[in-house]
């Protein structure tokens, strides 16, 4: 399929131009009223950024429980400061609601809903849709729509403008569209939304300044690229990234154990060179919202022009076999300790998909209890940031869970402990001391101890 062309420069309007000044006014006299949809890890921390720089803000959101909360000045994001809440709430420039006909009183909409995979691991487009449609409904002229949801390279000059375009109203003329993805990384304390740097890419240049405009005034940075286009990829590019080097690690894990060496020691040693290398960790396999899904957005768009990226097939393939590679580990140990899976109590050390956040998505753990149930374990969990396990969409039969608390007697009436998470906040000195048997995927122990295995 041709790729459809994103509209230039000379395609824009003394129209638009005009609106657009408009909008631009608006945005530097902080006037301008940002509307922020799907409040998640994403959408909420952004849309305090934009209430705390002086923007009067309007939140949307499906789950109106989460509305609620929020109206009640309640945070249910862990990482992020309640006060920060609390004060956009009282201070009235907050305002959060399940009323999506208020979109037409936004001048500025941003577009931070859920990209996940269907299970024959395409994209799931679902929710932008459905989210767009309402934009649809309520659109009206001088309004800039920004998509922030991870997503492959096109969709907005081709999905997000299509079905905008069909109220009547044109793009760059009569409203404005660009793409700038989102790159939160949840519980690190060095960045916030603020400082990290923002790639902005409009589907033509009046939107490209526009996006540009509205971001430059709540981060230190925008990093301005040709298109809409350039900005999808370029967050794909990040995360595909990460998720080749980590599956470059955890096959170098797999290696070395054969050889009898320990892959964490050599990453410390490796480490030390001051140029030319960039540390990646092997682990239990990969997580979250982004790693182990957008990297298919790209794989799957990329078929259309005929190209399959093999790096991206590849890594997905080595990364999503960690978790059985764990249980493996785990029956050898048990093995060699006269015991059976069957019937054997087995700990799980966290179930975040990574260390210090409360976000289970995606995580291996899941597939690792799934696994060691399926063997017929019986298997518990500890994790001081997850009290209860949620219902998970991809393992919907895993039985309710909540989280045991960490005591001598919890490890020792284990036969085994697998740490999944590496929390700071657990004292693994004393689960080696107690537990019988620890399987540790995170090189959390750096000695050797008698019963202590590696995997
Ligand atoms: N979490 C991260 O660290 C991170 C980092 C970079 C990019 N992203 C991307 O940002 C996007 C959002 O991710 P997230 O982690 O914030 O997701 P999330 O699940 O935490 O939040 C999404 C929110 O959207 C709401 N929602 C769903 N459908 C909706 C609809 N039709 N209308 C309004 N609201 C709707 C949900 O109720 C939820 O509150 C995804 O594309 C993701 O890939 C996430």
């Amino acid at each position: 399929m041709d790729a459809v062309k994103p509209v230039n420069e000379q395609e824009t309007t003394r129209t638009g131009a005009g609106l657009a000044e408009q909008l631009r006014q608006r945005i530097a006299d902080r006037t301008a009223t940002v509307g922020v949809i799907g409040l998640g890890y994403v959408g909420l921390p952004l849309i305090l950024t934009f209430s705390e720089a002086g923007f009067p803000t309007v939140g949307f959101d499906v789950d109106v429980q989460k509305v609620e909360s929020l109206r009640r000045g309640r945070m249910y994001i862990q990482h992020l400061d309640g006060a920060r809440l609390t004060r956009a709430v009282s201070g009235g420039r907050f305002q959060a609601t399940e009323d999506f006909a208020r979109i037409a009183g936004a001048d500025v909409v941003i577009i931070c809903v859920p990209t996940p995979l269907t299970p024959q691991r395409e994209p799931d487009m679902s929710y932008v849709t459905s989210t767009v449609r309402q934009v649809a409904a309520h659109l009206r002229e001088g309004q800039l729509i920004v998509l922030e949801s991870t997503t492959y390279p096109g969709t907005t000059d081709e999905l997000v403008r299509g079905l905008l375009e069909e109220t009547g109203l044109k793009c760059g003329e009569q409203f404005f569209l660009a793409f700038s993805p989102e790159r939160e990384d949840p519980g690190n304390p060095s960045f916030s939304t603020g400082t990290i740097p923002k790639v902005v890419g409009g589907v033509d240049q009046l939107a490209g300044d526009l996006a540009q405009a509205v971001y430059d005034t709540v981060v230190k940075r925008t990093v301005r690229v040709r298109n809409a286009r350039t900005a999808e990829a370029t967050k794909l590019v990040e995360n595909i990234f990460r998720a080749v080097n980590i599956a470059l690690a955890n096959e170098l894990k797999m290696v070395f154990d054969r050889m009898g060496i320990d892959v964490w020691e050599v990453l410390d040693a490796a480490s030390t060179k001051p140029f030319g290398f960039m540390r990646f960790d092997p682990g239990p396999g990969w997580g979250g919202h982004c790693i182990p899904l957008d990297p298919f957005y790209l794989s799957w768009k990329a078929r259309e022009y005929g190209v399959t990226p093999k790096f991206i097939e590849l890594a997905g393939e080595v990364n999503v076999r960690m978790p059985e590679y764990v249980i493996e580990k785990l029956t050898l140990a048990l093995n060699d300790r006269r015991k059976a899976m069957r019937g054997s109590r087995v700990l799980v050390l966290g179930i975040a998909y990574k260390k210090d956040i409360d976000d289970p998505r995606e995580s291996p753990a899941f597939e690792i209890i799934e696994g060691l149930l399926r063997l017929g374990a019986e298997v518990s969990y500890h994790d001081p940031h997850v009290p209860k396990a949620p219902r998970m969409r991809s393992w919907p039969d895993l039985p309710a869970m909540s989280s045991k608390p960490l005591c001598e007697e919890l490890l020792r009436g284990q036969d085994a402990v697998v740490i999944v998470t590496d929390h700071k906040a657990v004292d693994y000195a004393a689960v080696a001391r107690h537990a019988p048997l620890v399987v540790d995927t995170r090189g959390v122990y750096r000695e050797r101890l008698e019963n202590v295995v590696k995997a």
